[in-house]
């Protein structure tokens, strides 16, 4: 089946650098306006595993989904005004948690993140002056406003799913590691060969791994490929978070613990593969629960 033309438009898009500037704006304004970590990690998602803008988006949407079927329906003027206005309370919201998302990707990204913020922000535009015809006994005028609304969030919704579909923002870029992983135990690297204290890349096989000799004598092995957008987790810093050991990637400076991978700051939201280790014969050997 032939790709939709329209799907090429903003596959060029993505190439647009025409945005970066625009692009630029709404980052600094986001990381100034959402500043508390701890807040910035509710809105990524970090408690729920996921992203939350996804899901928060649903009541909006929802809200003026329904509202269009009571605006096709006779005597339901109310109940949709009503609709209209919850999807325009909690429209700010579902944005923000999206914003805070933006702002922690990359640039390719963030030239289709804004055009899809823009039509979204134009949508709460248009509904915002159907609510008032409502409310000032015009629902005719409100009507349409609604169903061109409607139109234009759809149209803010597709740009979405491709940043989450096609571009994977917000997708787990860590999922795939344990599908190329043999499962039970394999040797990775001689003990002696890693110095205490500092991060190393090895591979096994094909999937890179983060290999951490601390100065007890332990060995750290996570993926080394960052579940938020492929970032290479040994070249980040290592730090101590809450008296957990943790790296902070290099890119957009999530945190995870070396010993379990859990997230402890986004923006990622899935935790990092975390492999068992043992010494054999002094070599590091490696095991992944749930591999093959
Ligand atoms: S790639 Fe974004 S935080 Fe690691």
């Amino acid at each position: 089946m032939r790709t939709l033309p329209l799907l090429t438009a903003v596959e060029r898009l993505e190439d647009a650098k025409q945005l970066d500037p625009l692009a630029g704006v709404v980052r600094g304004l986001v990381k100034k306006a959402v500043r508390p970590r701890w807040l910035r990690d509710v809105l990524h998602g970090v408690p729920l595993g996921h992203p939350l803008h996804p899901l928060m988006v649903q009541v909006p949407l929802g809200a003026w989904i329904s509202a269009a079927v009571l605006d096709c329906l006779p005597g339901a003027e109310k109940q949709a005004a009503v609709l209209v206005g919850l999807g325009l309370a909690t429209a700010g919201p579902s944005a923000l948690a999206g914003y805070v998302d933006f702002s922690e990707l990359h640039e390719q990204h963030q030239r289709i993140g804004v055009i899809h913020s823009t039509a979204n922000a134009a949508a709460v535009g248009l509904y915002s002056v159907s609510l008032f015809q409502r409310l000032t006994g015009k629902p005719g005028g409100g009507r349409m406003l609604g169903f061109l609304g409607l139109g234009v969030v759809s149209a803010g919704g597709w740009l979405g799913g491709h940043l989450a579909f096609r571009q994977a923002a917000g997708a787990n870029h860590a999922e795939d590691v344990p599908h190329r992983i043999q499962p039970g135990w394999q040797r990775l690297v001689r003990l002696d060969e890693l110095t205490a204290g500092r991060m190393e890349r090895r591979m096994l096989g094909s999937v890179p791994l983060l290999v951490l000799r601390t100065a007890e004598g332990k060995v750290n092995v996570l993926s080394d490929t960052c579940s938020h957008l492929s970032g290479p987790l040994s070249e980040g810093t290592l730090q101590i978070e809450g008296g957990v050991s943790c790296v902070m990637c290099p890119w957009h400076m999530s945190v995870f613990s070396l010993e379990t991978g859990d997230v402890m700051h986004g923006p990622a939201t899935s935790p990092q593969p975390s492999f068992r280790t043992r010494i054999t014969e002094g070599t590091v050997e490696v095991c992944l629960p749930g591999a093959g």
